[in-house]
């Protein structure tokens, strides 16, 4: 997608190095980052420079190489994938695409480990756009849908950032968005702030800009009385992971979003692309949740008027605060899922259907 007009990918392969947009800068610097060692790209999605859970798979890929082109000794591999595993711990993307990376490896001779390590990251990648171009289209279905019945602007609300920023192009909540914009279809987005982190002011806001998409931010707290007020349509959120019973891990303030949205019919639905679906965890307590620097909350970052980026306490110093992540949105609140090979009921036959597993 565009940034001044520009088409970019949140991730690329370039003079040897791996290239990022440093998201934790945006939107008031578009600073582009290299990661030359492992180490780097370990530092990078901790640091939330690269977030999202598409993203982060797509980035601990790329480590793998860099770790190769480091020290193509198999331990140094070992090691540098459980740091590149445990960078974070929610979103299943980073397990899935190290295992990946690490299965397509076993048994390559060491001289051309580098090649196919390299080769598969980048067909992550583009397996990714792909599948985001397909949940693009499968929830324009939904959307056209709405617009046949209303004939007017479909107001569309959604969480934190699950837009191209948090994958590698078009997002997964909003290629559906992107897709009805290109076809025409008028389109508004309730942006949730999403406190503490910003992901949706600061990046979902800022991409849905680029592309010429009408938004408004609103606070976490406004989506109850929007949806009260018949101004909200449907719900469209992404996930860090979805269990095969269809409950849904997200961002925090999801769950709350989807009880709202079941109290006023609203449509609820998640798109994800399959790399996202954990098929081994039944019980959605055991899935770890993250929990962050309280600094993230008591602190705040922003622009003064001398154009300077300034970080500023905002509560008072002896206060303790949390700051959990992710949150679990059980199934039955989910309207259903979007994913690359079309929408499916969030349940155990549904995704068992869809997936012929
Ligand atoms: O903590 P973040 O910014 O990495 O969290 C991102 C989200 O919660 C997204 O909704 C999720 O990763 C889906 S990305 C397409």
């Amino acid at each position: 997608m565009r940034i001044q007009g520009k088409e970019y990918r949140t991730i690329w392969y370039e003079d040897d190095v791996v290239k990022i947009i440093d998201q934790t800068k945006l939107p008031h610097n578009f600073i582009i980052k290299d990661l030359e060692t492992v180490d780097h790209a370990v530092n990078a999605i901790k640091s939330m420079e690269v977030r999202g859970a598409p993203l982060i798979g797509a980035t601990a890929a790329f480590g793998i190489a860099l770790a190769i082109k480091e020290n193509n000794d198999l331990k140094f591999i070992k090691k540098s994938s459980e740091k590149l595993v445990n960078a974070r711990p929610t979103a299943i993307n980073l397990q899935w695409a190290v295992h990946r990376m690490n299965n397509k490896l076993s048994f390559i001779k060491s001289e051309e480990l580098l090649d196919i390590a390299l080769k598969e990251a980048e067909e992550i990648c583009n397996e990714d756009i792909n599948f985001c171009e397909n949940i693009g289209l499968e929830g324009l279905k939904i959307i056209e849908k709405i617009y046949k019945q209303k004939k007017d602007t479909v107001n569309i609300l959604t969480h934190c950032n699950a837009g191209w920023l948090a994958t590698i192009n078009w997002g997964t909540a909003t290629s559906p968005i992107y897709h009805a914009h290109k076809n025409g279809i008028p389109v508004h987005v309730w942006v949730d702030e999403t406190r503490p982190r910003n992901q949706g002011a600061n990046l979902t806001s800022f991409e849905l800009n680029e592309e010429g998409i009408p938004n408004t931010i609103i606070t976490d707290n406004t989506g109850g009385i929007l949806m009260q007020r018949g101004e909200v349509d449907m719900c469209i959120v992404g996930t860090d992971r979805t269990l095969s019973t269809g409950d849904v891990c997200n961002k925090i303030g999801t769950y709350l979003k989807a009880l709202a949205a079941h109290d006023n019919n609203v449509p609820f639905y998640v798109a994800l692309p399959s790399s996202t679906i954990d098929w081994e965890t039944k019980d959605y307590k055991k899935i770890p949740i993250e929990e962050r620097n309280s600094d993230e909350l008591s602190h705040i970052e922003g622009k003064d008027d001398k154009n300077n980026i300034k970080k500023v306490l905002i509560y008072p110093e002896k206060s303790k605060s949390m700051n959990l992540a992710f949150d679990i949105t059980p199934a039955k609140y989910v309207t259903g899922l979007i994913t690359e090979k079309g929408v499916c009921e969030a349940s155990t036959n549904g995704l068992k259907q869809m997936f012929n597993r």
